[in-house]
């Protein structure tokens, strides 16, 4: 099984949704064993670059084999785990800029008469999510769950676990709730 680990939060050791998206790819690995293959992407260490026009138009071979090798990453997982924090009610722009690669016509979806295929396959994402706010389901201030789903959504990908931390910001009591509730539903992975 291929593991493709994503965190985006600038905050290292402080970061509550990279400490969610460690301990589900721990979990998987207890669950499944030896048989398991972990890339981690750390998109706050290594940034990827911004789509460019440049880049779209194939205009610099260095960032075209950058783009090659994070769509055949994506499309090799077997699992994506994201650490996701809420920055302005969106994502990290890195977070962002690594979607702005991975999301190519032809590539992880085509156009039909029919609409927007998807065509990255069969695969399991979950969303470590954090906010310092409250916001719950489908909030339409909510422009980092909603679209994360979206964006995997238009690549086939439906298969998608949520593990919120939410409210870490509202005091001590709150957060540690809010992890308390996160780490439940990942033992139950
Ligand atoms: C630049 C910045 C912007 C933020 N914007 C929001 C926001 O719009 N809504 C919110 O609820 N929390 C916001 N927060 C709080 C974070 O979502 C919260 O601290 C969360 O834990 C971040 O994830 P992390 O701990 O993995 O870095 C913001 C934090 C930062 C640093």
């Amino acid at each position: 099984m291929k593991i493709l680990h994503i965190d985006s939060s600038i905050m290292g050791d402080a970061s509550i949704s990279r400490q969610l998206s460690a301990e589900i790819v721990k979990q998987l690995q207890q669950k499944h064993g030896a048989d398991i293959n972990i890339e981690h992407l750390d998109l706050a260490q290594q940034q990827i670059p911004h789509l460019s026009s440049e880049i779209l138009m194939g205009q610099n071979a260095e960032q075209s084999a950058l783009g090659e090798q994070l769509i055949q990453q994506y499309l090799d997982a077997d699992v994506v785990v994201v650490g996701a924090a809420m920055y302005n009610f969106g994502l990290a722009s890195t977070l962002k800029a690594w979607i702005d690669r991975i999301s190519v016509a032809g590539r992880t979806f085509k156009y039909t008469e029919q609409g927007p295929v998807g065509l990255a396959g069969e695969k399991k994402v979950y969303i470590a999510s954090s906010r310092g706010g409250v916001y719950g389901e489908n909030s339409p201030v909510d422009y980092q769950e909603g679209f994360l789903k979206a964006v995997f959504n238009f690549t086939g990908v439906n298969d998608i676990e949520i593990i919120r931390a939410e409210g870490v910001n509202m005091g001590p009591d709150m957060k540690a709730q809010a992890l308390a509730s996160a780490q439940s539903r990942i033992q139950a992975i």
